[in-house]
């Protein structure tokens, strides 16, 4: 199976919904892969897995390790990284270094940064040297110490045109596609129409033309349950119910079975005993 480009990605702006998952792991990578277009090892692995209050603590380390294991375990969608709080800002040096690092050892197809206008010449220049960039503006969760919070944008304010010119940065400066998160519905649609890039929403829109979440947030393993969440299935009370019966049948004696375990010859048992 060919794996999806972000050439493919692009071009499916306006035609196929773009659908898109974060993974972190293999088996959940294993698990999705042939239904996304697109899976993204998100920084929010700091939430999910590692329990950090925010995605601030994410190193490149950890998004490497992680990232490698979703590239190996899967073959069709189209894999993004993310470039964790502190590894792109200071500098355009230092955000070519680390991402083509992430390019280098993760085998990924891009990578993605926050950030809209403030991010135009690091994505420039990332792009003129060949390293695909996903853009990320509207709410930026590396910037929620500094905003106060999780907010949503667009809402209440006179503020859009600041938002629509983040993401015409973004396209001016080669991005292949850039998130939307936690904005205002009527924003991200008219942001939607007025690149030329696929927008990908999360607590966006409909119109954009994908969406992502969550992996984790969608099965039910999380305990956050944003507005923009839907919960496919409750894995976790799946887990809990599976975690219970092996419980009562250890302290029951009723597992492990005959079938659990591995018989000898009565010969060889006696011989053994002597
Ligand atoms: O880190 C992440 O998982 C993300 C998505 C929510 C877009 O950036």
């Amino acid at each position: 199976m060919k794996r999806k480009s972000i050439i493919d990605i692009k071009e499916q702006k306006g035609k196929d919904p773009i659908v898109c998952l974060t993974a972190y792991t293999a088996p959940i990578a294993r698990a999705v892969d042939k239904y996304v277009d697109l899976l993204l090892v998100g920084d929010s692995l700091g939430m999910v897995l590692y329990d950090y209050e925010n995605t601030l603590p994410v190193t490149l380390d950890q998004m490497i390790e992680h990232s490698k294991s979703v590239v190996e375990a899967s073959e069709n969608a189209c894999v993004v990284v993310d470039m964790p709080f502190g590894t792109y800002e200071e500098s355009i040096n230092l955000a070519f270094n680390n991402a083509a690092r992430i390019m280098k050892e993760t085998h990924c197809d891009g990578i993605k940064l926050e950030g809209g206008q403030n991010m135009y010449e690091t994505v420039k220049y990332l792009t003129d040297r060949s390293i695909p960039v996903m853009g990320h503006i509207g709410l930026q969760p590396q910037s929620v110490v500094i905003d106060g919070g999780y907010k949503i944008k667009g809402k209440n304010k006179f503020d859009w045109s600041k938002y629509i010119d983040d993401a015409k940065a973004l396209e001016n400066a080669g991005a292949f596609s850039m998130v939307l998160e936690g904005m205002a519905e009527p924003l991200a649609t008219e942001i939607t129409s007025q690149v030329s890039i696929p927008t990908i929403g999360i607590g966006a829109s409909p119109n954009c033309d994908g969406q992502i979440l969550v992996t984790e947030d969608m099965i039910g393993l999380t305990n956050i349950t944003p507005k923009f969440v839907k919960e496919y299935i409750n894995i976790g009370k799946l887990i809990e119910e599976a975690a219970n019966s092996y419980s009562n049948e250890v302290r029951n004696k009723e597992f492990p079975t005959k079938n659990h375990t591995y018989s000898m010859n009565p010969t060889i048992i006696k011989a053994n005993k002597g």
